[in-house]
């Protein structure tokens, strides 16, 4: 069974392939696959991931931290939308050094306090709500 942090986990390795395609390429259609992922996963995230996380940790600064980080990530993006060319192209390495640090901090923290205080369903249902949340945005 696919649990909701194996599909947060794939999605975030999906969007460290398209920054690697992007910066092989520059190819402009990938910024925009590149914010299509990143506003699905923000929406399924906040939907899911963080209400759970908040629930069952009892951690508040490290769901904060998060929700900070993905204020960040969606400035970053906003301000894509005004450029073109080299600053462009420089916009989208702060981007993704942002997505960077915050996909770490999610992967070495708080995704494995989750999958240890978590129950098996709870991660399974977690996987069905992530799916259906993403499914509703896209
Ligand atoms: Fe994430
Ligand atoms: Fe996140």
């Amino acid at each position: 069974m696919t649990t909701g942090i194996d599909l947060i986990l794939a999605d975030h390795r999906r969007v460290d392939a398209l920054f690697e395609q992007f910066a092989a390429s520059a190819d402009p259609d990938v910024i925009g696959q590149i914010v299509g992922a990143l506003t699905d996963h923000d929406q399924a995230e906040h939907a899911t991931l963080y209400p759970l996380a908040h629930a069952l940790l009892g951690d508040a600064d490290l769901v904060q931290r998060s929700l900070v980080a993905h204020e960040a990530v969606k400035a970053a993006i906003d301000r894509l939308r005004q450029l073109e060319g080299s600053p462009l192209v420089e916009a989208v390495g702060v981007l993704r050094a942002l997505v960077e640090q915050h996909v770490a901090d999610e992967e070495q923290h708080l995704l494995p306090a989750l999958g240890e205080r978590a129950t098996a369903a709870q991660l399974d249902a977690l996987g069905t709500r992530f799916e259906q949340a993403k499914q509703r945005v896209g």
